[in-house]
């Protein structure tokens, strides 16, 4: 098999209503994997974002949001590429010939387009229902070999991995032939995990915190006041139980679990540990603690976010940098995929040049 060396990428939608779960599901982590030595790329998605309607003013406004978003919470536009996919064309190119690789088959059975098409699949919009094939687009135009993201993606990212597999294996004569050896795409590895894959709504533990909960009080966005932090996680829904002193304890107590999983992915440490500490405890105890403890980790991001996003041109060259530079790496995939694929293009062919 090939090697490939180690890439980043992940993504996430300028949708409004950044929240918790997309914090310490994805952004912290997005953060954290910036130790490594390996490339990051991180991307608003705004390609995505249009899967469902947006209003123009807004979208402009939220994708400058999730990018001050990232730069506050410590991801560094120096050390990785941060960018708005639509400036990359690569993305939606890439998109249209894994179109003709991704099987019916295989897109009808993605459950996050059953739940977010509801009932009126009919008036669903066609990018809504290929919204998983554009994922692999954003990850393969990098030939990225890790991607972060929260629990709520393993399926997207499998069929990421069965697009890869299946240009493979499609093109496998034409991929020798031009010098990319038994595999031109990698098997991309989802790294999902930590304490907070998936963190449910603060109002009922059995439903993932989400951005298009009718309840605002369901969840902690990012841009919320120390007040509003604190007081939602005061109001959130729990059992008349005090913790246990185990994890196994937390079986079929969804609410008490998701609170311990918050509190152990904002302090860094695993659940065991924070029953370790709070074991025995009853919520009137915990409650305060946890609401001390987001008020700490998430106040001074929402004030960076603030502070950022009053100069949007900062904003702006940031993204214009990154796009620049990640097109510089996108473009050169889609030249080879080209190739692979049998089309004529402009310009010589790698194979040429090499
Ligand atoms: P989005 O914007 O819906 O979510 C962004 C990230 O947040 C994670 N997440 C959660 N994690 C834990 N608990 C939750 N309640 C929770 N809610 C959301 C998501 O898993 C995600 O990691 N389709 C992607 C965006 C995307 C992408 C990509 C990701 C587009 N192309 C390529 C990776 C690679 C999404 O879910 O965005």
């Amino acid at each position: 098999m090939a090697a490939f060396t180690e890439l980043v990428f992940s993504g996430v939608q300028p949708t409004g209503n950044l929240h918790l779960g997309n914090y310490l599901g994805a952004v912290k982590r997005f953060v954290e994997m910036q130790a490594r030595d390996a490339q990051c790329l991180y991307c608003v998605v705004d390609l995505h974002a249009i899967t469902v309607w947006q209003d123009p003013e807004a979208l402009r406004g939220q994708i400058r949001e999730v990018t001050a978003a990232f730069l506050a919470s410590g991801i560094d536009p120096a050390r990785s590429i941060v960018f708005n996919q639509s400036q990359v064309p690569q993305h939606a190119e890439l998109a249209w010939i894994f179109n003709c690789v991704a099987r019916l088959g295989w897109l009808n059975r993605m459950t996050q387009f059953k739940e977010k098409a509801g009932k009126d699949r009919e008036n669903a919009s066609i990018g809504l229902y290929d919204y998983p094939v554009l994922m692999a687009a954003d990850i393969l135009a990098y030939r990225a070999t890790h991607v972060p993201v929260g629990e709520d993606q393993k399926q997207h990212l499998e069929l990421t991995r069965d697009i890869a597999q299946k240009f493979n294996t499609d093109f496998s004569g034409s991929i020798a032939a031009h010098g990319h050896g038994d595999a031109f795409f990698p098997i991309t590895e989802p790294l999902i995990g930590g304490p907070a894959a998936r963190v449910m709504s603060l109002r009922d533990g059995t439903k993932k915190m989400s951005k298009s909960d009718p309840s605002d009080n369901a969840r902690i966005n990012l841009t919320d006041e120390a007040d509003t932090i604190a007081q939602k996680i005061r109001r959130a829904k729990t059992d008349p139980e005090p913790l246990p002193s185990e994890v196994a304890g937390l079986k079929d107590r969804p609410e008490a679990d998701n609170l311990v999983g918050i509190y152990a992915a904002l302090a860094g440490i695993t659940r065991e540990e924070v029953l370790r500490d709070f074991g025995g405890a009853q919520f009137s105890t915990f409650k305060p603690a946890l609401a001390d403890l987001a008020v700490t980790s998430l106040a001074p991001i929402a004030g960076e976010m603030r502070r950022l996003t009053a100069d949007p041109g900062h904003i702006d060259a940031v993204l214009a940098d990154g796009a620049g530079r990640a097109e510089t790496i996108a473009a050169q995939t889609l030249d080879a995929v080209k190739d692979i694929v049998g089309f004529v293009r402009r310009g010589p062919s790698l194979q040429a040049v090499r």
